[in-house]
């Protein structure tokens, strides 16, 4: 890992770093003298591991979609993230940063969300701790994720639309990180990908790692080695690709391909494939590749998923790619609702939108017979049901 590794200061080459107002220096400061010992306490390590377990229902299942790899050609491998109690892998991060959180004797945890997975995962597990909830949500996202909303309120949080911009994960960020200026003392953020201030970007691919450290011994069983041939995941902030990852970026041999939202094409102006549209600037507390102006005005973006729709990406994502250690590739909406409906068909698996972007790379790259693959299955469909009911219906007309 060492070469892929944060720095003392946070960068992954030139991208990461904490840019953060005044007012949050202690905070930040805090967090990130404290989550290394904490994650490595052998009884936090315990009680993470536990939940993990019996709570969420780790380790997800590593399975051989059949008829998926007889489309494509080569052997396809789904990790089932869409299993986990809450229906994505965001719980995996929520429930690392909640009991973080109450070791720091934090007692009111803000979040934002855009899909909803995320501001489901930290509902839920601030009603386990017993703790207040408020999440931030983009009222563009609030219609159309109207069930992860209704959850959310029946766990005890307090959701907020966000009327600001276009009413999306951006705009739901900027809100949290408003309220978290003004109760700092009080006050744990919970961030849902691998974004914002140093320490978090490494912190939640730490919390995410699991799903490749599962991944390793789940293959080793089914193929009698360790390695796939690809890692292919979709890329929001970027916290499931970087749980996929993980145990794996030291090895050159695993191929790392990324999707990203291309919404109604690269050229058509709406769009959220960051890193290849984007450039360098600071978003949200940390230097990344951002879509922006000529003059430095973020770009508002665009994507049938709420889970990706997003200006900037995550430091490591964007280092990854500047060396060529990943493959970034643009999944269309259109691929994307393609692949969904083709795992349904002949898997029976329907698919969160934004894992059927990763499932979209399947169409995109030519694969050799013997490659073996591993593809993450980031959640599952429920919550987009209305988008895909009502592209069906059109579909009749
Ligand atoms: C099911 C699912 N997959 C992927 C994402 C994208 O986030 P990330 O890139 O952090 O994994 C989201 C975000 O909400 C999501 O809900």
């Amino acid at each position: 890992m060492e070469k892929f590794k944060v720095d003392s200061k946070g960068f992954y080459g030139d991208f990461g770093g904490a840019y953060i107002p005044e007012i949050l220096y202690d905070n930040v400061e805090n967090l990130k003298n404290a989550y290394l010992e904490v994650l490595e306490d052998p009884s936090f390590q315990k009680e993470y591991h536990d939940l993990l377990r019996d709570y969420v229902g780790r380790p997800s299942p590593l399975y051989l979609a059949k008829r998926l790899s007889e489309k494509y050609g080569c052997k396809v491998y789904l990790k089932r993230e869409d299993l986990n109690h809450t229906g994505a892998h965001k719980i995996n991060n929520t429930i690392g940063q909640i009991l973080l959180a109450r070791r720091m004797g934090k007692t009111r945890i803000i979040a934002e969300t855009g899909a909803g997975q995320h501001g489901v995962a930290t509902a839920t597990v601030c009603a386990l701790m017993n703790m207040e909830c408020i999440v931030y949500m983009g009222k563009t996202d609030v219609e159309r994720q109207k069930l992860n909303v209704q959850k959310m309120e029946m766990l005890g949080a307090t959701v907020v639309p966000v009327t600001s911009g276009n009413m999306t994960l951006k705009d739901a960020t900027n809100e949290a990180i408003r309220d978290w200026c003004c109760n700092p003392s009080d006050t744990y953020y919970i961030i849902g990908s691998t974004l914002g201030p140093h320490p978090y970007p490494d912190m939640v691919a730490r919390l995410q790692s699991v799903i490749s450290e599962e991944t390793r011994k789940q293959l080793l069983e089914k193929e009698g080695r360790e390695t796939p041939d690809y890692l292919i995941a979709c890329i929001g902030g970027g916290s499931n690709a970087a749980g996929m990852i993980y145990h794996y970026l030291d090895e050159p041999d695993v191929k790392i391909l990324l999707a990203e939202a291309a919404g109604k094409g690269l050229d058509s102006g709406e769009s959220a494939a960051t890193i290849h549209l984007g450039r360098l600037g600071i978003i949200h507390g940390t230097k990344t590749l951002i879509m922006q102006s000529e003059d430095g005005q973020i770009e508002e973006p665009y994507s049938i998923s709420a889970g990706l729709d997003y200006p900037g990406i995550g430091p490591l994502h964007a280092y990854l790619a500047e060396v060529g250690r990943a493959e970034v590739l643009a999944v269309t909406d259109d691929e994307a609702i393609t692949a969904a409906f083709e795992l349904t068909a002949i898997e029976g698996i329907i698919p969160a939108i934004e894992s059927a972007h990763a499932l979209g790379v399947l169409a995109q790259k030519k694969f050799k017979s013997d490659d073996v693959i591993v593809l993450c299955l980031s959640g599952r469909g429920d919550k987009d049901m209305e988008t895909y009911v009502r592209i069906r219906e059109n579909q009749r007309l």
